[in-house]
């Protein structure tokens, strides 16, 4: 609702019974709905007040994945609801059009909040993506398709219990589900459509692709619009991760998407194989619809003008919960890692020492990558960006800009986006200040 100029969304976290498969409820929790939440749009500029209602038994959180707000705001570990309480931030959608999500942010609760449905999406507009030529009729040309995998008991049930291999892994699951539905069919009459995917899994990482290889477009990276088109086959999204694909539609013929699904421990086990996400059915031949030549000006990364800083992932022994750090440091609640000057653009170069995979996440700010191993980002990596996946030995520059919202006291987390390893304490903290 419209409310003295802000839009006011209202927000109920609570336990639900879902029906993943026929007949059988599975305790979950959802967010005004039995599992996941709902898929929030708003215009870049616009004032947000988020009343975030907690009616579980236990503290929980709301972070707004990607946006730029406020520490206090943030809905990080430092904004913990209590039960029954109501949360109420308020801020300026400071964002370009794109992709966004929510989800709890509890510190060690993050994996079992998110895994039992705790996230949603937002979807945000404005004049620049407006006066690009792209569907974006939302449910008819345009969809948001949350990604994730789940595993079930006998019972139907999904119980968060991480096995040795869960907690060095991350927490996977041999069911996908798209906004917790199971192998959906959609059928459509548009020749062109939008899939605006956020990979919401856990631990899992998706290489997507099409059963017949037919090649589609990304147009949007994590933060908003790419320069132009990025044609491919297949596409990998880390946990954490949105990318926006136009796909044409136009021949008629069914596409079948689909998901090679691996984990962190990918380069030692391999993938877990690949799995059919969904179906996209034309309901006739279309005339093709043309693609944007270019979507929106980018100007290359901005110059630095304060610190570089080194951050340095790391595993000690093997297996046991607590073994990730960075900078051989465990997250701490109450420790501070170091503070940004507010109005600094800075270089953060990560660098992976382990032999798995971590999709590292920053909050506050969208960033732009500077380089991987040296070389410039790839063209789908080279907009505006809020996670961003460090490979074994791979050393990843990233220039970030921390504007408009100082805090002396509260801090924006990092960390990697397997919730299981965020949880184990590969996270950290800043001020801007
Ligand atoms: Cu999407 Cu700190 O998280
Ligand atoms: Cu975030
Ligand atoms: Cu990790």
């Amino acid at each position: 609702s419209i409310e003295q100029g802000r839009r006011v969304f209202d927000l109920l976290v609570a336990n639900g019974l879902h029906e993943f498969h026929d007949e059988t409820a599975t305790e979950t929790i959802g967010i005004n709905a039995p599992f996941l939440g709902p898929i929030l749009s708003a215009h870049a500029g616009e004032k947000l007040r988020m009343n975030v209602g907690n009616t579980l038994a236990e503290p929980m959180t709301l972070h707004w994945h990607g946006l730029h707000v406020p520490a206090a705001a943030d809905g990080g570990p430092h904004q913990s609801i209590a039960p029954g309480e109501t949360w109420s931030p308020e801020f300026d959608l400071m964002q370009k059009a794109g992709t966004f999500w929510f989800h709890g942010h509890q510190h060690r609760k993050a994996g079992p909040h998110v895994w039992a449905g705790m996230a949603g999406v937002i979807r945000v507009e404005d004049d620049e993506e407006t006066a690009v030529a792209l569907p974006r009729t939302h449910g008819e040309d345009d969809f948001t398709l949350v990604l994730q995998d789940r595993r079930f008991d006998a019972a139907g049930q999904m119980p968060y219990a991480l096995n040795m291999h869960d907690r060095m892994a991350g927490m996977q699951g041999d069911v996908m589900l798209v906004n917790g539905q199971i192998g959906p069919l959609l059928e459509t009459d548009a020749p062109l459509v939008r899939l605006r995917v956020l990979n919401g899994s856990n631990g899992s990482f998706y290489g997507l692709h099409f059963s017949d290889n037919r090649t589609f477009h990304q147009i949007a990276s994590d933060g908003g619009l790419l320069a132009a088109p990025v044609a491919m086959q297949g596409s990998v999204l880390s946990p954490g991760e949105r990318g926006e694909f136009l796909v044409d539609l136009s021949g008629g013929e069914a596409a079948q998407l689909r998901a090679e699904v691996f984990g962190a421990e990918v380069m030692m086990m391999g993938t877990a194989g690949t799995r059919d996400v969904m179906e996209f059915r034309p309901r006739a031949a279309r005339r093709a619809a043309a693609l944007p030549d270019t979507l929106v000006e980018l100007p290359p990364p901005p110059e630095a003008t304060g610190e570089e800083r080194d951050f340095s992932l790391a595993m000690t022994g093997m297996g046991m919960m607590g073994d990730f750090t960075i900078n051989n440091r465990r997250f701490d609640h109450d420790r501070v890692d170091f503070s940004v000057p507010l109005g600094a653009t800075e270089t953060w170069t990560w660098t992976n020492t382990t032999p798995m995979l971590h999709p590292m996440h920053i909050h506050d700010v969208q960033f732009r990558i500077l380089s991987r191993n040296g070389q410039p980002p790839a063209a789908h990596e080279a907009g505006h960006k809020d996670t961003v996946l460090i490979r074994p030995e791979e050393s990843v520059a990233l220039r970030l800009s921390f504007a408009d919202y100082s805090d002396p006291v509260l801090p924006y987390m990092y960390h990697c986006h397997i919730l299981e390893h965020e949880d184990a304490g590969m996270m950290g903290q800043f001020t801007v200040a």
